[in-house]
């Protein structure tokens, strides 16, 4: 089993380039079948969740052509079967992405309920409400949602949470609807609007994406496209963070600072510099780091993604922190983890954590539990006294390219250990 061993100490030190969006990616994808004609994508992130999205389109009868690492054209024009039924998509959240691509497209859809980080409970009763108000019937059967409908019709719908996934998920069904779509308390995120961008390059109509209101006018076909998927905000937040935690200085390339600004503003108020330039983002933490209050909110407010990542910081910054999770109810599992690394934090109530910074963690062996919390739990490792090994890196490969390498090329002493006999052999040239 592949594990992480990091010997921390080293500030990071450098530039790094931050790779396309994963959350924009998974949706891209999906709805790249809803043509018969090609469509060519650019800055696809090769990690293991988009990965099984393309293996997903090619097991319904999809072509998908790997142009280069980042790079995929795909073609949805010899699509046979409507089923997304196997085993491994089911790991993924974003297979719900399927249900609207296929729906609009065919009008039919079978796709296996879906999983995902284990970061709470994560219902999809406002995908479900916004196929059935475009008139698709919905039932689940045997660990499937079926959805299917004789016409697609537009229609006005109201989300009663503000959820990413449901207000794309609906936009996608929605494009190849007949009439007008209103999706109102709709998400803001900006791979919300990098997917209607995407859209509307193959000749959908979505208006207002990146406000609380979508209007869409259905069209009957979609037609090829070359497309460029946005910097990944978490990516490049999560190389932010690791900046401040070892008192680094690292520049984040090939980014849209507007999509980071209340990561930057967080790193400010507890005392680093950030620059803004174009398309980069410089981090320098001279001074010890002060503790603050955040609350995670939907987009523009602060990323529940980077929640795990501010609360290492925070673990590490002078005073009482309080971190509020308002997004999932249960995604403090890590901080068992980072408490084993002599964090002083206490979870109240599930969603409050609550930080008393200490001067150093110390290396531990831990487990990512999920995705971003593995990530952050790497970020201690590499500010700790010690070596630190993490398990399950599984889950962090799910979201990050290259994560070890574009950390080494900083000065992190991190590699990729697949024995124990490998671990010894870091230990010793790490001393
Ligand atoms: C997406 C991201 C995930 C991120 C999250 C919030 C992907 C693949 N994943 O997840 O990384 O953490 O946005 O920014 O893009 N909810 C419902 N009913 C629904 C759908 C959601 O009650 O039908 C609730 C959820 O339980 C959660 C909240 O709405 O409390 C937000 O979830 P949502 O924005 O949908 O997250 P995901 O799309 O699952």
């Amino acid at each position: 089993m592949e594990q992480y061993a990091i010997k921390g100490g080293n500030p990071l030190v450098g530039e790094v380039e931050i790779g396309g969006a994963k959350n924009a990616a998974l949706a891209i994808l999906a709805a790249s079948i809803m043509t018969d004609e090609t469509v060519l994508i650019e800055n696809v992130p090769d990690v293991r969740d988009t990965n099984v999205m393309l293996q997903a389109i090619e097991n319904i009868g999809g072509q998908v052509e790997r142009i280069d690492r980042h790079t995929v054209r795909i073609s949805g024009r010899t699509i046979k079967d409507m089923v997304i039924e196997d085993d491994f998509i089911k790991k993924i959240r974003a297979s719900y992405y399927f249900l609207g691509a296929l729906l609009g497209k065919y009008k039919r859809a079978q796709v296996t309920l879906p999983g995902g980080c284990n970061i709470g409970l994560r219902p999809i009763d406002q995908h479900i409400k916004g196929f059935r108000a475009l008139g698709a019937e919905i039932r689940i059967e045997h660990g499937l949602v079926i959805a299917e409908t004789q016409r697609l019709r537009g229609g006005h719908i109201y989300m009663d949470v503000v959820s990413v996934g449901a207000t794309i998920d609906v936009m996608i069904a929605a494009v190849m609807a007949e009439g007008q779509t209103i999706i109102e308390n709709a998400a803001k995120e900006p791979h919300v609007v990098d997917v209607a961008n995407f859209l509307n390059s193959m000749g959908a109509v979505i208006k207002g994406a990146g406000t609380d209101v979508i209007r869409i006018k259905g069209v009957p076909k979609l037609h090829g496209t070359e497309y460029a998927i946005i910097p990944d905000q978490i990516e490049a937040g999560t190389f932010m963070f690791a900046a401040a935690v070892t008192k680094g200085d690292v520049t984040v390339k090939n980014v849209i600072p507007k999509h980071l600004e209340s990561i930057s503003a967080k790193l400010t108020e507890i005392g680093c510099e950030v620059e803004e330039s174009d398309d980069a983002v410089r981090v320098v933490a001279a001074k010890p780091l002060t503790h603050t209050h955040v609350k995670t909110l939907p987009y523009p407010g602060f990323p529940t993604d980077m929640q795990p990542q501010i609360t290492v910081a925070l673990g590490l910054s002078r005073g009482t922190s309080i971190v509020t999770e308002s997004i999932f109810e249960n995604r403090f599992k890590y901080v068992d983890e980072l408490t084993r690394m002599g964090a002083n934090i206490k979870v109240e109530g599930g969603n409050t954590a609550i930080i008393d910074g200490v001067s150093r963690y110390t290396g531990a062996s831990i487990s990512a539990p999920d995705l971003r919390a593995g990530a952050a739990l790497v970020i201690a490792g590499l500010s700790a006294e010690g070596t630190t090994v993490i398990d399950d890196i599984r889950f962090i490969e799910r979201g990050y390219e290259d994560f070890h390498l574009k950390l080494r090329s900083l000065g992190a002493q991190i590699e990729k250990v697949n024995s124990e006999r490998e671990l010894q052999k870091f230990r010793l040239k790490t001393g």
